[in-house]
Order: structure tokens, then C-alpha cells, then sequence
């Protein structure tokens, strides 16, 4: 993809207001896959139409699968059942999406068609033997090029046999794959989590009826059984709004409420790690929406220091370090994280790329294979690099709000991906922010 819109961001400014983020991406993605193999229809409101989870209801469109929508959010599913998948006429295409490829290498290894899995220059480079290696354990036939990287070859097998399998990384999506895989195996198909993560495949696998049974860091299910329909309605994303809650956080003056945000406790980490920094965040009328606790989180702006981050923290506030980081640039003191050497193979290597654009803009980073220091201090304006990371270049433009000059993040199209729309609210609730499309 050529990388042409940039985004300026002006210094200073407030965050105010009241917002809603779009969907989440993790629960979007999900609610594609088990409604479309589901009997019966499911409807879906606040899907997110981000490019990635886009890319997964285009899968599914091209594997038959007959989806409506969506429409401000809405979409309605007609699912195929557990068999009714049909071969598409072509390599299924997942763009930027890491959490497409890998669901679906777990969803498609029992399917018996013959697939093909592509995604874009970033995705390209992801590490996908951590899923290819236990589905073939459970005897499926999936090829990946010599790095271990996409595309990915699924060849139709007789039958999958259900593993038990210890997560070397704490990865929901490795977790998540061997899972939908196990719904076609024979027998029990059990993953044992290093730590907890992200939990939406079980929560959503038992609103769509299935059993799935946890014990300690244990979660098993038997195959051979069927899904049926259900409606799901998608909070915001804690992901998306953990901009804002760094933004409002470091910004004075700042008081802005987030409605309908996701607050799983295997995503909250940011909220956590945030307090700890000295954040001022209320949980409002916290409530249940299908199996999934949603709260309007109030924030306000307050002074930070920095901290060690608890390593345990370190998976339940995974895709939240970029906008951490601009957060521990402005505190008081240092912040060190450790432990997250997952950080190197996301869309981007965030740790060098953070530390890149920190430096850009007169930080003290000093990364580690592992994690970062990073001194708080007085950021400075300048030229960053995003590296088409859609994370990157949203927590590059909250820094702004405490810079002393103007802040160019280079490369922002694939903001897209989780956040459409980013800019505009952003600008809405008191972002000086400019976007410039070459
Ligand atoms: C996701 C899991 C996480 C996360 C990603 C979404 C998911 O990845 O970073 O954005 O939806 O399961 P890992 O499982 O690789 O940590």
C-alpha cells in the first residue's frame, strides 16, 4: 500500500466533551466468523468498519456466506452452518489484519477446502508459525513460506484431532485459532494460557450456544458440535479509546466521557496501568451487554509519573503500549516496561518505532528486546514515522497536545483499519489536528 495521508497536529489544546469510539475490532471480527457458521440469522449493531474486520466479512462473503450491511454498524448474517462454507474463486485477501489470518487459519483447517491466505507488506512479515505448528499437531495441512510468514496454504484434510496445547506466547489469537480448529476436531481441544488473554472467543462461543469450559488457565471445548444464531451488540473498543484516555490525561484542562466502552477485564490493562500513573478515570454505570461488561468511562486530565509496569499487566493492556508510551512521555520520572517482546511483531516493531519518534521529538526511549525506559519530559514538535502502524500514528498525534511545536506523523492511511473516522473526532472533542492527503 502507498503510504499518502499524513496527519499535523498542532501543539496544545484539550480534550472535551462526550464521545463514543467506533466498535470493537477483536469482538467485530468474532461476530463475522461464528455468525456466519452459525444456523440461523444473527443480527449485529455496532460492528466496526475498520478495513481489518472489513476484511474478514469480505472472506466470508467470498466463502458463500450471505451478509447484509452493514450500515451504520449494522449487519445481519444468514449463517451457513458448520459445513456450508463454500470454496471462493480466489486467495481470501486480509490486508493488514492479524487477527484475520490467524482466526482463520484455525477456522479453515478443518474445512476441507483448498485455501489460500494473503495480506499486505506488514502482514507479510508477521510470525505465523505460532499457528500453523499446533494445527498441524492436530493434523492440518498448512503451508507457510520458509520465514514461517503469509501466505498461507490450507489444504483440505479428512479430519482434525483435538490437542492439548500449552500457549508458548500469551496470544488470544493463537489461543482463539486452535479453538475454532477444535470445534471440527474430534474429541477434546484444550490451550493452557501463560497468562490470561483476551477472552472474547470463549465468551461469544457460549452466547452462539456452545460449551466451552475453563479451569485456572485451562479452556476446552469438544468438537463436533453446532453454533446457533445470536444477536450481538458491540461496545467501543477500549483500544480506540485509550487515545483519548491518554490524550485527556496528559492534556489540562481536559474532562471527556467515552459511552458504551468495552471493559473486559482481559483488555483494561491501560486503565489500570494508567491509575497507576496517577489518572484520574471513573467507571460509569457499569453494565452487561451480551456477556460483555461495557462501562462510559469519565476522564480528566491529571498529573502522571512514570512507573514499572507490572509484567502481568503486560497482555491485558497489549495493543495499548503505543498511546502508554506518549503518556509516559509526559510524565514525571521514568516509566520501564519488560516482558513485552510481543511488541516487535505487531503491525509494526512498536518498540523501535516508538522510540524512534519519541527521540524525533526530544524524549529520552531507550529500548530493549523486551521493552523500554522512557524519561518524561518536554516534547518538542517534529517529523514521525508511523511505519504504516495504525497504533503509532494515533498516539503520536495525542502527543501533540502537550508539544511545544507541530507533530507530522507520516503515513496515517491505515488508521483505517481500527478507527475510521479517528481525525474527525479526534478534532471534535479538541484535537489540533490537520489531515493532509498527498
Ligand atoms: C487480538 C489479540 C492480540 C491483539 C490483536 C487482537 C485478538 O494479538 O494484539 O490486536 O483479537 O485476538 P495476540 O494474540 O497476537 O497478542
Amino acid at each position: 500500500m502507498q503510504h499518502t495521508t499524513d496527519f499535523v497536529v498542532d501543539p496544545g489544546g484539550s480534550l472535551r466533551g462526550e464521545i463514543r469510539v467506533p466498535g470493537d475490532k477483536s469482538i467485530s471480527h468474532r461476530a463475522i466468523m461464528l455468525g456466519s457458521l452459525a444456523q440461523g440469522v444473527s443480527r449485529v449493531s455496532g460492528f466496526l468498519e475498520g478495513a481489518d474486520s472489513l476484511a474478514t466479512l469480505r472472506a466470508f462473503r467470498a466463502m458463500g456466506v450471505e451478509i447484509e450491511g452493514p450500515e451504520e454498524g449494522r449487519l445481519t448474517i444468514h449463517g451457513v452452518g458448520m459445513r456450508g462454507l463454500k470454496s471462493p474463486p480466489g486467495p481470501l485477501d486480509l490486508g493488514n489484519s492479524g487477527t484475520s489470518m490467524r482466526l482463520l487459519a484455525g477456522l479453515l483447517a478443518g474445512q476441507g477446502l483448498e485455501l489460500e491466505l494473503t495480506g499486505d507488506e506488514s502482514l507479510s512479515r508477521r510470525p505465523m508459525r505460532r499457528v500453523a505448528e499446533p494445527l498441524a499437531r492436530m493434523g492440518a495441512r498448512i503451508e507457510t513460506t520458509a520465514a514461517g510468514t503469509a501466505p498461507l496454504r490450507i489444504h483440505p484434510v479428512e479430519k482434525l484431532r483435538g490437542i492439548h496445547y500449552e500457549l508458548p506466547v500469551a496470544s488470544a489469537q493463537v489461543k482463539s485459532a486452535i479453538l475454532l480448529a477444535g470445534l471440527y476436531a474430534d474429541g477434546e481441544t484444550c490451550v493452557t494460557e501463560p497468562a490470561p488473554t483476551r477472552d472474547h472467543t470463549e465468551r461469544m462461543l457460549r452466547g452462539f450456544g456452545y460449551a466451552v469450559r475453563r479451569e485456572g488457565n485451562r479452556i476446552c471445548l469438544d468438537g463436533g458440535g453446532r453454533l446457533s444464531a445470536c444477536d450481538i451488540d458491540v461496545p467501543a473498543d477500549i483500544s480506540s479509546a485509550a487515545f483519548f484516555l491518554v490524550g485527556a490525561s496528559i492534556a489540562p484542562g481536559s474532562e471527556l466521557l467515552l459511552k458504551h466502552v468495552g471493559i473486559n477485564p482481559t483488555r483494561d490493562g491501560v486503565i489500570t496501568l494508567l491509575r497507576l500513573m496517577g489518572a484520574d478515570i471513573e467507571v460509569i454505570d457499569e453494565r452487561d451487554v451480551g456477556g460483555e461488561p461495557v462501562a462510559d468511562l469519565k476522564v480528566r486530565h491529571a498529573p502522571l509519573r512514570g512507573i514499572e509496569i507490572p509484567e502481568e499487566l503486560v497482555p491485558l493492556a497489549i495493543d495499548e503500549f503505543p498511546a502508554l508510551f506518549v503518556a509516559a512521555a509526559c510524565a514525571e520520572g521514568e516509566t520501564v516496561l519488560r516482558g513485552a517482546a510481543e511488541l516487535r511483531v505487531k503491525e509494526s516493531d512498536r518498540i523501535q518505532v516508538m522510540a524512534d519518534g519519541l527521540r524525533v521529538l526530544g524524549i529520552e526511549a531507550e529500548p530493549a528486546p523486551d521493552g523500554i525506559r522512557i524519561r518524561g519530559g518536554r516534547l518538542g514538535g517534529g517529523e514521525v514515522l508511523s511505519h504504516g502502524d495504525h497504533r503509532i500514528a494515533m498516539a503520536f498525534s495525542m502527543a501533540a497536545l502537550r508539544a511545544m511545536g507541530t507533530i507530522r506523523i507520516k503515513g496515517c492511511d491505515n488508521v483505517d483499519t481500527s478507527f475510521p473516522g479517528f481525525a474527525g473526532l479526534a478534532a471534535e472533542a479538541g484535537l489540533k489536528i490537520e489531515v493532509h492527503r498527498g
